[in-house]
């Protein structure tokens, strides 16, 4: 009897658990507990039970009762609590879903990014240089002695210790030619800074990507050949370019290059050369044997007029008004 009990037990509870709603939980609880129920049956049985056992059977039978009644009433409890889904009901699946925010990449670095895709593709490596740099990499090794005018275009800050924030990515070039024999075929994208006050076209610090090929026999039409094949990647395959003369101290001839857009005309977009000699033998290249072309253009300008934006500061206020539309 004992056994029969134990079982009743464990039925019940099993039962009970897998109610679905009160109703089916007080079926359930009348098949056990009821009058007539199993509970009943099994203890009307302690009469053939031997008179040295009745006592505990007694006992089992008084405690599995209370037991069970424990069981359904928590289980009434919990299905008052959270009645679950009726069987066959499923989550609606036309109900909207649940929104979460996505972030995504700032326009600048979307262009960059742009950018540097298609210079890889025509061959070019990326390369990054620090942002802290020396007299050396941003004046002197780029032809620009102390005592040059040109040091007033690339003015910069000055930190305590001697070193400057690169004012323009012409650094990198420095630094590639220092540690790499050519063929060199690298661009650089970074961070400049200026000494400039911020209004809607100037900003103390913006962004730039360098571009630097040297081997033997580089010319002026491979630039050109570049610079078109890359101005019509990015700004689209009508694109008129047109080199207009011009002076950098470290390119020699040097030109800036202007596109054409229908609304505004010609605009500037970046400057470029054939690299200096002075600048090839600073970076240990012999500029009898080799000869490279350079250029660099700054990342808002052909952000601002690839998608209409008319003020530099909205790249840097972080207004996700504007950012979204990216
Ligand atoms: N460093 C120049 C600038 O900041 C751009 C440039 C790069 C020009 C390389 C020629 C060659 O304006």
């Amino acid at each position: 009897m004992i056994e029969a009990l134990k079982n009743l037990e464990s039925e019940a509870s099993r039962e009970a658990g897998g109610a679905v709603d009160s109703k089916v939980l007080q079926e359930i609880k009348v098949k056990y507990l009821g009058r007539k129920g199993l509970f009943a049956s099994v203890s009307a049985r302690i009469g053939e039970v031997p008179p040295e056992e009745r006592r505990a059977a007694g006992q089992e039978l008084n405690r599995v009762k209370a037991a069970l009644e424990a069981v359904f009433n928590s289980r009434e409890n919990e299905l008052k609590a959270a009645p679950p889904r009726r069987p066959g009901s499923c989550p609606d699946p036309t109900m909207p879903g649940t929104f979460y925010a996505l972030g995504g990449l700032h326009p600048l670095t979307q262009v960059v990014l742009d950018v540097t895709r298609i210079f890889s593709r025509l061959g070019f490596s990326v390369v990054e240089g620090p942002e802290v740099e020396t007299e050396r990499a941003n004046f002197e090794a780029l032809n620009i002695p102390l005592d040059h005018p040109a040091r007033d275009s690339f003015d910069t800050f000055y930190l305590e210790n001697g070193k400057l924030l690169r004012s323009q990515t012409s650094t990198v070039q420095i630094r590639v030619m220092e540690r790499s024999k050519p063929p060199i075929k690298i661009i650089a994208p970074g961070k400049v800074f200026r000494p400039d006050a911020t209004d809607a076209t100037h900003s103390f610090m913006f962004h730039q990507i360098e571009g630097l090929c040297i081997d033997t026999h580089v010319s002026f039409a491979d630039l050109k050949g570049v610079l078109f094949a890359f101005a019509r990647e990015f700004f689209g395959s009508k694109t008129r370019l047109r080199f207009r003369p011009h002076f950098f101290p470290f390119t020699e001839p040097s030109a800036e290059i202007d596109l054409y857009f229908e609304k505004q005309g010609w605009l500037e977009i970046l400057g470029a050369g054939m690299v200096h000699p002075n600048v090839l033998r600073a970076g240990k290249i012999d500029p009898e044997k080799y000869s490279g072309f350079a250029f660099g253009m700054g990342v808002e300008r052909i952000a601002m007029l690839k998608y209409g934006v008319e003020d530099i500061r909205q790249f840097f206020e972080n207004d996700v008004r504007f950012l979204r539309q990216f």
